[in-house]
């Protein structure tokens, strides 16, 4: 990957965040962001939400908010790992850009990591998965459920969700813009949506 390229700064600055927990997986995620190959060619189709995206990521001054604007012209949003395990109203509410995983297109043997954009005011409601997940928060606010814990989570929280914990995200007014990874069982066929009371 290019030194100076938009996509390399941002994966600088992804694993500068992921560097902040203190967990091995974290660390190695990041590494592997740094010395990725971004190949040639990477399919980037125009960013339906762009407009929404960035009005949201206008609103902080969080340094990998403005790396995650510089490369949205080669960020390849509408690339979501689990897109197949949603219906249309939860992919409809978000856009998933995938930069790091096992099908690429910076493979991983071992992690799976990117953005994502969740529109204002939408819903994304309880679920779980076998995978050890951390999202980092870069933009905009949510209402964020992880298990028990319940809080409004703004641009420069990092929330952790061990396995199986169920999650789920009420954007803010603006929406939210997150980094997220993935590592232990990064499979994606425990993907799986539960009953949410707060879904009628
Ligand atoms: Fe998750």
């Amino acid at each position: 990957m290019l030194a100076s390229s938009p996509i390399s700064a941002l994966a600088r600055e992804m694993a500068a965040i992921f560097a902040t927990e203190g967990r091995d997986d974290a660390d190695l995620t990041g590494q592997e962001l740094i010395a990725g190959h971004w190949p040639d060619g990477v399919n980037h189709p125009p960013m339906t939400l762009e407009a929404e995206l960035r009005t949201c990521l206008a609103t902080s001054a969080h340094p990998c908010a403005g790396a995650i604007g510089a490369a949205i012209p080669m960020t390849p949003w509408g690339t979501n790992p689990v897109e197949n395990r949603m219906l249309e109203r939860e992919a409809s509410m978000i856009a998933v850009a995938t930069l790091l995983d096992p099908d690429g297109p910076m493979p991983s043997r071992r992690f799976r990591a990117g953005l994502l954009f969740q529109r204002a005011g939408t819903y994304y409601r309880l679920h779980t998965h076998d995978a050890v997940e951390t999202y980092a928060i870069v933009a905009g606010s949510a209402d964020w459920i992880a298990g028990s814990d319940r809080r409004l989570r703004g641009a420069g929280d990092v929330i952790h969700h061990p396995s199986r914990m169920p999650h789920a995200f009420r954007a803010g007014p603006a929406g939210f813009v997150a980094i997220w990874r993935w590592s232990g069982d990064i499979n994606s066929h425990s993907y799986t949506f539960l009953p949410d009371p707060e879904v009628a």
